[in-house]
């Protein structure tokens, strides 16, 4: 499901509800913030292509809306929002994709395309598992415009590169991202590791 080589167990879920439900939201928050400042650059740095200058600000609203939801979900349960983390899963991405690029634009909109995924595959599986069914409902909410973001990054790696680069080049990403997951440490952030000895 959602295109990823990697399937989280779902025991994933009860340790993040074991840890910190706080913890959680305070990442995911985050999360959204990155992901409108990452679509905000794609269209700083592209501005001769129609499509990215066209489509991403739409996106990078609907992040921010999303922040705002998740702050206030965070504040309401007495959360406080605080200064973002390193994302040990982000930077393995670009690290590893660096290694073996031909175009950063490429694997940008395919790393987002492939977080997107990954976003939505979590947010499934809490929406799913969470006994916290309060939670469990806002994940439910926010899982469908996750899976169109992650439509629309490939679509528009498709729109500007040649099918067979966009393809090969999807499958290197996709087994790196794979392969990254499972070593990620466990802790209560949306994109972390499984826990529980997947790693060994
Ligand atoms: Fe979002
Ligand atoms: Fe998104």
């Amino acid at each position: 499901m959602f295109g990823l080589l990697y399937e989280t167990p779902p025991e994933w879920v009860a340790r993040v509800e074991a840890t910190s439900l706080l913890d959680l939201l305070g990442d995911h928050a985050h999360c959204e913030l990155k992901a409108a400042a990452t679509m905000q650059a794609l269209v700083a740095k592209n501005p001769g292509i129609p499509d990215i200058v066209q489509k991403l600000p739409r996106v990078a609203m609907e992040e921010l809306e999303h922040f705002e939801r998740v702050e206030a979900e965070l504040r309401q349960r007495g959360g406080t929002l605080r200064e973002a983390d390193t994302s040990p899963y982000a930077d393995g991405l670009h690290r590893g994709s660096s290694a073996t690029r031909t175009s950063l634009l490429l694997d940008r909109l395919l790393i987002s395309h492939l977080i997107e995924a990954r976003s939505a595959e979590r947010f499934h599986l809490l929406a799913t598992h969470l006994q916290d069914r309060s939670l469990a409902a806002l994940y439910q909410e926010l899982l469908p415009s996750e899976s169109v973001h992650r439509v629309l990054f490939l679509r528009l790696a498709q729109a500007i590169f040649p099918e067979a680069k966009v393809n090969d080049r999807l499958e290197v990403l996709r087994r790196m991202e794979a392969e990254l997951v499972p070593t990620l440490p466990f802790e209560p952030r949306v994109h972390s590791g499984p826990g529980g000895g997947a790693a060994a």
